[in-house]
């Protein structure tokens, strides 16, 4: 795969309202640098989200809500149209509402982005998340975001705006259950209490959006606390019940036990050897945000979830870690997995043990199938740590087709029976 370009690039602002200037300061006479691109490059962009930095390779057409929901898991933004007529998926760039639909990440490098996940926190909701929820102004809740997005960037810029002008300035976002009375009486209410300007927003910069090496480290923020840091990540309860799928894999590696444990000790590197997996969020505390594509066919499957790492030991060199996903389909997989680096021979042998719980799709491909899938996901994991330990070829994290390796496992497994039958005769 080629390697991501990178670009300084300009964009002219799609902002929800009209005939408002705006406040990047940028300009269409700030020419966007020219850039080729090839099919299938991906271009390398950083920015700002909620305050923390953020880095992410895309493809030139990538938009910035693909971005924020595929690449970030900010699945807060919501896209109905795509077309810049709905507003659904309004968000805060550099100061000014835009359409996250109309905007191409590689257009964005640079830039200050809000989403509705900055505006609060469940324990802490923005007072105009509050007041929606006072005057009940929501129904099936689809346009909220949106519609509080843009609540925020009119009184951010107009401040003390009267309940009369609302429904005019309001009415860059549609709501398909109709609920604008409500919705116009929550917005009133906010303006009448803060006529000096909106409250800021409740949930910027908390953490650091990974790959952290690409950004400088985890973004700080005044009054930052470890509790508020740990909002970041559900606590992680396993179930009672017998898991789905239990794997125990043992694979000889040529590392040495050493190399090995300096993967497995930093968990950025050791995320990266999962094919089709990455690290979103650092919360600190040894808890993330991830996300695992798995391509099953034609339908692809984007988990994204929770991990925490429950014991690192380095004199034992021994992980254990707890997940928990979902995909937007509403399957979920939650797992326990352990993983211990031994010396053999020369090199070491990595043992991974897993049991997993799974839901919806993914629970379909039925026992067998899935712990042959997941087995096979290991052994390129376990592959995977060894280059990287041994500092040999990069280590590609496509996302692995489970339908691929279902076709590999069943030819294998035909091959046996009729090894056996031809045996036997
Ligand atoms: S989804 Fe962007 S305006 Fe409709
Ligand atoms: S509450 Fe359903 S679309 Fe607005």
């Amino acid at each position: 795969m080629n390697p991501p370009r990178t670009l300084s690039a300009t964009r002219d602002l799609l902002t929800g309202r009209s005939g408002r200037p705006g406040r990047s300061g940028r300009t269409a006479e700030d020419a966007p640098e020219t850039l080729r691109v090839e099919a299938g490059e991906t271009v390398r962009v950083s920015f700002t989200v909620n305050g923390r930095p953020a880095t992410v390779d895309v493809a030139p057409r990538v938009t910035l809500s693909d971005a924020l929901r595929d690449h970030l898991g900010l699945t807060g933004t919501h896209i109905g149209c795509e077309h810049g007529v709905c507003g659904m998926c309004t968000v805060i760039v550099d100061g000014d509402a835009a359409r996250a639909c109309l905007l191409l990440a590689c257009q964005l490098e640079g830039a200050e982005i809000m989403t509705v996940e900055g505006l609060g926190r469940p324990d802490d909701l923005h007072p105009l998340q509050e007041s929606f929820g006072r005057h009940h102004g929501l129904q099936c809740g689809f346009c909220t975001p949106g519609q509080l997005m843009s609540a925020y960037d009119l009184l951010d810029h107009e401040p003390g705006v009267s309940r009369e002008e609302l429904p005019e300035k309001m009415s860059g976002v549609l709501c398909r259950c109709t609920g604008y009375r409500n919705i116009m009486d929550a917005v009133a209410e906010v303006s009448e209490d803060h006529p000096d300007g909106v409250p800021a927003p409740h949930n910027c910069a908390t953490a650091a959006l990974l790959p952290r090496d690409s950004v400088g480290g985890r973004a700080s923020a005044a009054g930052q606390d470890e509790a508020e840091v740990d909002q970041g990540v559900a606590e992680i309860r396993m179930p009672a019940t017998e898991p789905t799928v239990a794997i125990e894999v043992d694979d000889e590696v040529a590392a040495t036990p050493e190399q090995i444990w300096a993967v497995m000790a930093d968990t950025e590197r050791l995320a990266r050897c999962l094919p089709g997996a990455e690290l979103v969020s650092d919360f600190g505390d040894d808890r993330y945000k991830g996300r695992i594509r798995v391509a099953l066919g034609p339908v692809k499957l984007a988990f994204v979830g929770d991990i925490h790492v429950v014991e690192r030991d380095g004199t034992d060199r021994r992980i254990v870690a707890l997940a928990q996903a979902e995909d937007a389909g509403g399957g979920s997989v939650q797992a326990r997995v352990l993983l211990t680096v031994a010396p053999h021979g020369d090199g070491a042998v990595i043992h991974a043990e897993a049991d997993l719980h799974m839901t919806g799709r993914i629970a379909q491909f039925g026992r067998s199938l899935a712990g042959d899938v997941s087995r096979e996901m290991f052994g390129q994991f376990t592959r995977a740590m060894d280059a990287t330990a041994r500092g040999e070829e990069p280590v590609t994290t496509a996302p692995p087709s489970a339908i691929a390796m279902v076709t590999q496992l069943t030819a294998a497994r035909l091959r046996g029976v009729l090894n056996r039958i031809t045996r036997r005769n």
